[in-house]
């Protein structure tokens, strides 16, 4: 029977079994009539230890079993004797499956650099810190769908091909089948107008809320947005939730729930792979990931937040003003050195949102929220909706927008219209957060960002 190292290591398997264990060789030490290979399968951070003696009859495999080759070993579960491992392998038989070739194979066994492994993206999983980061995204992403599930949302999925540019920002990446410098109509195009990836699925995601209540999408998001940023990527997976019936209180209630839910869940069972970070990324993980779960996060309007860092000792390269934009570094400061936990600004001016976000009684401010965390800053954005029709229409007008184009969306207003709200959560700036890996290329398998499409 094939049998995953985690398993084996886990004691799930009876001592003396027979098993099958493929992986690829970390290491290879020869001694006097014997081998000991240390293979990892991905399953899980630690590898397994391998005794082949030279008297089994594929023992010439062993011997060219190079660091990076795969091999299938059959062979016995036993106790092991040598320190750090509670269980070996016999071996009876090794079959080298692939070679790879020493004086090529990049992967050598020594700490490399986060730079040089990006450029070898399509086999840096195959390290320890690469493999326990990927392992750690499947894991939370099952987690994001058990917290929706456990509280009734549907998961919904909204177009990745889309004519609206949800944020007005204008980092709608183009779709098209027409041939690059024709000088072609639109009408011309696949679809007959204007398409592009989406960024963001909140609109559609909207329809739905309005129809099955609570909704979710968590998907592949799309940003032509050129800044270079160790926290910006040009394709990113986000989870987008939206609630009928709830206000900008509920919608802060449910981000911090479930921001909490998967810190907790990290925790509790990823603990080995975060000991890596722990160890060798962000001495300290553990305690500040205690700390995401200790307190109620700070909730303050946009106003508040600008007078804390506007009379702050604290020297901003951008200086901060009502009616501005916050930086990362006013994010940052406001979590990490004022409240020293995660804060949720809200009511920030009409000026610097989006269209699609509820006018306040003030005629100034909109119901938005964005929940900053220390370490990355914003990694949350949303608001409660703008449900009325006749203030979306006017809103919509001064910012110039087609209305044609958001017949649909302006009929969900005209017919039974609710109150609702919903965010977006960067699903790369929480691994981020989970892990203290400070650059958004490393928590994804093969990033996207200007200049850079290989793999
Ligand atoms: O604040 P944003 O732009 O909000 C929206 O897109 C809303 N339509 C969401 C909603 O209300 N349904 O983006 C939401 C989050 C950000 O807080 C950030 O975590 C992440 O998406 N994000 C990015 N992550 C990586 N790379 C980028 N270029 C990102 N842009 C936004
Ligand atoms: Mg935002």
């Amino acid at each position: 029977m094939t049998q995953a190292i985690v398993d084996i290591l886990n004691s799930r398997i009876p001592e003396n079994d027979e098993v099958i264990v493929n992986g690829w060789v970390r290491t290879r030490r020869d001694a006097k009539g014997f081998s000991f290979l240390e293979i990892n399968d991905g399953s899980c951070l630690a590898n397994l230890q391998i005794v082949a003696v030279e008297s089994i009859p594929t023992y010439e495999a062993v011997k060219n079993a190079q660091t990076g080759a795969s091999v299938s070993i059959r062979g016995k579960v036993v106790a092991s004797q040598g320190k750090g491992q509670k269980w070996e392998i016999q071996a009876d038989e090794v079959t080298l499956v692939g070679q790879a070739d020493p004086e090529t194979y990049p992967l050598q066994k020594k700490r490399h650099s986060d730079e040089f492994l990006r450029e070898i993206a399509h086999l840096r999983a195959r390290t320890n810190k690469f493999g326990a980061i990927f392992r750690l995204r499947s894991r939370c992403s099952l987690a994001v769908h058990d917290f929706f599930k456990e509280r009734g949302f549907f998961y919904v999925h909204t177009p990745i091909i889309t004519g609206s540019d949800c944020e007005g920002a204008g980092e709608l990446f183009r779709v098209t089948t027409l041939p690059p410098g024709a000088a072609s109509k639109v009408e011309d195009d696949f679809f007959g107008k204007n398409a592009g990836l989406t960024v963001s699925g909140q609109l559609e995601g909207e329809m739905l809320a309005l129809a099955l209540g609570k909704i979710y999408t968590f998907g592949p998001t799309f940003r032509a947005e050129n800044s270079n940023t160790p926290r910006h990527a040009a394709e990113f997976w986000m989870i987008e939730p939206e609630m009928a019936f709830a206000d900008l209180h509920d919608n802060m209630d449910l981000a911090e729930d479930m921001i909490k839910y998967v810190v907790k869940f990290a925790l509790d069972q990823c603990r080995d792979d975060l000991s890596l970070f722990d160890k060798f990324v962000e001495p300290g993980l553990f305690d500040r990931l205690e700390n995401l779960l200790a307190d109620k996060y700070e909730r303050l309007p946009y106003s508040q937040a600008i007078d804390i860092l506007s009379s702050s000792k604290k020297k901003f390269e951008y200086e901060p003003k009502y009616g501005m934009d916050m930086q990362t570094e006013h994010e940052r400061y406001l979590c990490e050195e004022h409240f020293k936990k995660p804060v949720i600004v809200h009511d920030y001016p009409s000026s610097i949102k989006p269209f699609y976000m509820r006018l306040s009684d003030d005629g100034k401010t909109v119901a938005a929220m964005d929940l900053l965390v220390p370490k990355v800053g914003e990694l949350v954005g949303g608001s409660q909706r703008e449900e009325r029709l006749d203030v979306l229409i006017q809103r919509m007008a001064e910012m110039e927008m087609c209305m044609d184009d958001y017949w649909w969306y302006l009929d969900s207003r005209r017919f039974g219209t609710a109150p609702h709200a919903g965010f977006g959560l960067g699903f790369e700036r929480l691994l981020m957060l989970l892990t203290g890996v400070s650059n958004i290329r490393d928590v994804i398998p093969f990033p996207r960002t200007p200049k850079n499409l290989e793999f």
